[in-house]
């Protein structure tokens, strides 16, 4: 067969594809697959069409933004087809769109742009007239939406009447609606309580209320909305650039990103993304990556559009979150503390920019809930460095006993009754969402965990000793609790595979070293359940010595700051165990010390009870050397800033926490002021 005809045929088999999915996700709200399994498919179907124009047929799904609209609303013609943009996802790609740019309007000068989030929700168009809000659609097939104005009108954000002045009779106003994280996770808690169907994110979440027939329910889900652009009327607007369409939008009384900024040229923009990445995580919304447009208007028009989307701007995004993979097995993994957690096994695919084979199923109660079974074909997620977890299973192609559905082909996940590492019986409390191994250190699962936290760099510091070395120790039957580890000598590990005598010679200096420690450090290192390194200092500086510790009861111990019955409880069933106590004796006779006394709390310290927030970078400390100084005055460090923030230590290139700072006039120092403060709390 010729290329052209191989072409053909796959062009066509792509389009009936991206259609069946267009109506899956645009009509039915009931995605089938991920973004970007999407987006290579349409993809590919416009590079074919490139490499063979004669392939591009009428009715081909480049040609449309969305899929037709739904039967039940009335449809409503757009005033201004509501297109949509090219995305680029490599520096290269947004860099030739910037030439592209200077190209088409004849400069060499770097170009202002107008950068702003690109939020992953669904586009709308409302209408108004006379300043009144008249009408309201999605988007449709770009040209003809579906008209959900009474839907609309139960968003509060959304202005009934616009404020100010400036507007003309008529005006179409473009925007995202899209629900907050949080707002997605209650309201995922109420269905769950209620027995309905939960939403896979919180873009279905808002198309799915959006489109409810009954503007009740709509009005019961927390919708948001955010307003990028202008559709009909918008030329009669006195702005000269977009920058000063956005502060227009916002005084008429619209949502607008408080991230809009206008940069210089492609390093501006590629700054850009680097920042809203760094930021993403923290923003209280999704957005799948940023939307570049050349900032002057009069430049836009010059420019026009080509095919579907403006020559003026592009959608710059992030690497996809989700992707779709097939379930290989599924296992369960014991934690340190003996927590039991099934874990999927997957077929390798690339996601959230790694290659991924394992994804967490949280514990037994979600993967019934999520029905995962082995030979699924599910939705993977790993957004930043949050552990990769199965979000969802695709139903419709869960293999069956014969062609024509039928029988599932495997059964329901069931959890084991023992642990698969030690065979001790696996409990779950009363009320507990977790079950785990009742094997204690007897696990050499626990056993292999608890030697990594022992030696982690904030716990006893032992560099070298990773999770490899840490199997080949317990499985070589060489080390069976923490103190066993200062027993090694160099003639004992010579005997492991792949050991040197160099590397033998490291680890036993290293463990040496790791001998003189604090009594911080040591209480964290013993792994306690629930004592973190936080709960661990506390109790270093309310006891100042281990022995008083030890003789602690849970009276005593709730005595500690931030220390509540839970904890207590944990520390004093800790301290119980006669093994414990003797693997403490041992520690301490092999010769782990920490300078006594020191840490004994003297009373309040200058940061006692205080939050603080640390942004951008200082010129001296590094953010983890800042966080245990402040710490280590009685401070807390905090994420995000708010009413409750004492102080904000500001650096170098200081965001959004900055600003939220300054809007809440909480203090702000810099790391000068920060070290002053710390001296003062030394006198
Ligand atoms: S501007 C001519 N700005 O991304 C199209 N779009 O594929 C102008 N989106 O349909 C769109 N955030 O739903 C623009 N800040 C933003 C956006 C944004 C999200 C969506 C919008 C649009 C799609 C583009």
């Amino acid at each position: 067969m010729s290329d052209a005809a191989l072409a053909a045929g796959r062009a066509a088999a792509l389009r009936g594809e991206i259609e069946r999915h267009n109506h899956a996700y645009y009509v039915l709200d009931a995605p089938t697959i991920p973004d970007a399994e999407y987006d290579k498919l349409f993809r590919e179907l416009q590079a074919l069409e490139q490499q063979y124009p004669e392939l591009l047929t009428a009715d081909s799904p480049t040609r449309r933004v969305g899929a037709a609209p739904l039967k039940a609303f009335p449809p409503r013609v757009h005033g201004v087809p509501m297109l949509s943009l090219n995305n680029a996802f490599e520096a290269a790609e947004v860099e030739a769109f910037d030439q592209r740019v200077r190209d088409g309007l004849e400069t060499i000068a770097a170009v202002d742009y107008a950068v702003e989030p690109k939020f992953d929700g669904l586009a709308i168009s409302l209408t108004y007239e006379n300043g009144i809000f008249t009408c309201g659609a999605t988007r449709g097939d770009g040209t003809t939406g579906e008209e959900v104005t009474p839907n609309l009108r139960t968003l509060r954000c959304i202005p009934l009447r616009l404020q100010g002045a400036g507007w003309p009779v008529l005006i179409e106003i473009r925007g995202e609606v899209l629900m907050y994280r949080q707002a997605f996770a209650e309201l995922n808690a109420r269905q769950r309580e209620r027995g309905d169907k939960e939403f896979v994110n919180p873009r279905n979440a808002a198309a799915g209320s959006l489109r409810q027939l009954d503007s009740r329910i709509t009005a019961s889900r927390p919708l948001s909305f955010f307003a990028y652009g202008v559709g009909a009327g918008g030329e009669q607007l006195a702005v000269r650039t977009h920058g000063e369409l956005m502060d227009m939008l916002a005084n008429w009384g619209f949502p607008v990103a408080a991230e809009r900024r206008v940069v210089q040229g492609a390093k501006g923009l590629l700054a850009y993304f680097a920042e809203i990445g760094d930021k993403r995580p923290s923003l209280p919304y999704d957005i799948d990556g940023v939307v570049y447009k050349v900032n002057k208007l009069a430049a836009q028009a010059q420019l026009g559009f080509v095919s579907r989307a403006p020559r003026f701007a592009i959608a710059h995004k992030f690497p996809a979150e989700e992707a779709l993979t097939e379930v290989l097995g599924i296992d369960v993994q014991v934690g340190r503390t003996g927590a039991i957690t099934p874990v999927a096994r997957l077929k390798p695919v690339f996601v959230g920019g790694v290659t991924v084979t394992n994804a967490t199923l949280h514990n037994e109660d979600e993967v019934r809930r999520k029905d995962v079974r082995i030979g699924d074909t599910v939705i993977v997620r790993r957004a930043g460095d949050v552990i990769p977890e199965v979000v969802a299973i695709v139903p419709e192609k869960r293999p069956t006993r014969d062609l024509f559905g039928g029988e599932p082909l495997h059964p329901p996940f069931a959890m084991p009754t023992a642990c698969p590492e030690c065979g001790s019986a696996i409990a779950k409390g009363i009320d507990e969402v977790v079950a785990r191994c009742t094997g204690g250190l007897y696990c050499p699962a626990q056993r292999k965990q608890a030697l990594l936290h022992f030696a982690a760099r904030r716990a006893m510091d032992i560099e070298g000793l990773g999770g490899k070395l840490v199997d080949q120790l317990v499985d070589a039957g060489l080390v069976h609790s923490p103190a066993d580890l200062y027993g090694l000598t160099i003639e004992k590990l010579a005997g492991l595979e792949r050991m040197g005598e160099k590397s033998a010679q490291n680890l036993v200096a290293a463990i040496e070293q790791s001998k003189q420690t604090t009594l911080a450090r040591f209480i964290f290192a013993l792994g306690i359940r629930n004592v973190g390194e936080a709960t661990a200092r506390d109790l270093a500086h309310h006891f100042g010595q281990l022995e008083a510790l030890l003789a602690a009861d849970g009276e005593a111990l709730q005595q500690v700051p931030d220390v509540g019955p839970v904890v207590a409880a944990s520390i004093a069933a800790f301290l119980a165990e006669a093994h414990n106590r003797e693997i403490i004796g041992r520690l301490r006779a092999a010769g782990v010390t920490w300078p006594e006394g020191e840490a004994r709390d003297s009373g309040p310290r200058i940061f006692t009870g205080q939050t603080l927030v640390l942004t951008g970078t200082l010129p001296t400390l590094k953010r983890d050397e800042a966080k245990a100084l402040i710490e280590a005055a009685g401070g807390k460090v905090a994420g995000s800033v708010s009413k409750k923030t004492d102080f904000v230590v500001a650096g170098e290139e200081a965001g959004s926490k900055l600003e939220k700072a300054l809007e809440l006039g909480v203090p702000v120092i810099d790391e000068a002021e920060l070290l002053k403060l710390l001296e003062k709390g030394v006198e």
